[in-house]
């Protein structure tokens, strides 16, 4: 539908709880959905929420549809190359549980906070469900990456960017100065 302008941190949205989506399967939600799409696709993001967009509902979708190349096995995020596939989900008003209390660290960045990456503490499994724009429950067992990415954008709707999650500000810096000699591609 469209390609939506991304908040940046500083915007009173992305700092507000968002409130849970009440009806399923309309027309305003299916809307919602293309346009998060459309813009996550457009920025190359792993996951984009809601708020980001300026809509304040507890909406997130991550992952990536599987469009292959002739002859390639699996497509990349050219933003997390190495990252394991995480299959396209829209997940509306979710339900995070951690399975044991095991976190990692790793780098993180955020469409809204564009050209910075930083070290930020995720659990490293999680139960999460929710349910689709049509209502279908949605109920996983994850771990690693894709545990991170939904942590990450489930953070959004509570108001949370990541640098808030980093335990040490020295880990938060511009992707360019961190990662001089890689291809990162600045968000
Ligand atoms: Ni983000």
């Amino acid at each position: 539908m469209a390609i939506k302008t991304v908040l940046r941190m500083g915007e009173p949205c992305l700092l507000l709880k968002a409130a849970p989506v009440e009806q399923f399967d309309t027309p305003e939600l299916h809307i919602l959905i293309q346009d998060l799409e459309d813009t996550m696709l457009h920025m190359n993001g792993a996951g984009i929420a809601a708020p980001q967009i300026d809509v304040s509902l507890r909406v997130i979708i991550f992952g990536q549809k599987p469009i292959l190349n002739q002859g390639e096995k699996e497509s990349k995020n050219p933003r997390y190359p190495n990252a394991d596939i995480v299959p396209y989900t829209v997940l509306i008003n979710p339900v995070l549980k951690p399975i044991g209390t095991e976190t990692e660290l790793d780098w993180e960045g955020c469409l809204s906070v564009p050209g910075m990456r930083g070290i930020v503490p995720r659990y490293v499994r999680l139960h999460y469900t929710g349910f689709d724009q049509f209502g279908n429950v949605v109920d996983r067992l994850v771990s690693g990456f894709h545990a991170r990415v939904v942590q990450h954008e489930f953070d959004h709707l509570d108001g949370i960017l990541y640098p808030m999650r980093i335990n040490d500000l020295k880990d938060f810096g511009y992707t360019d100065v961190f990662f001089p000699n890689q291809d990162v591609q600045d968000d």
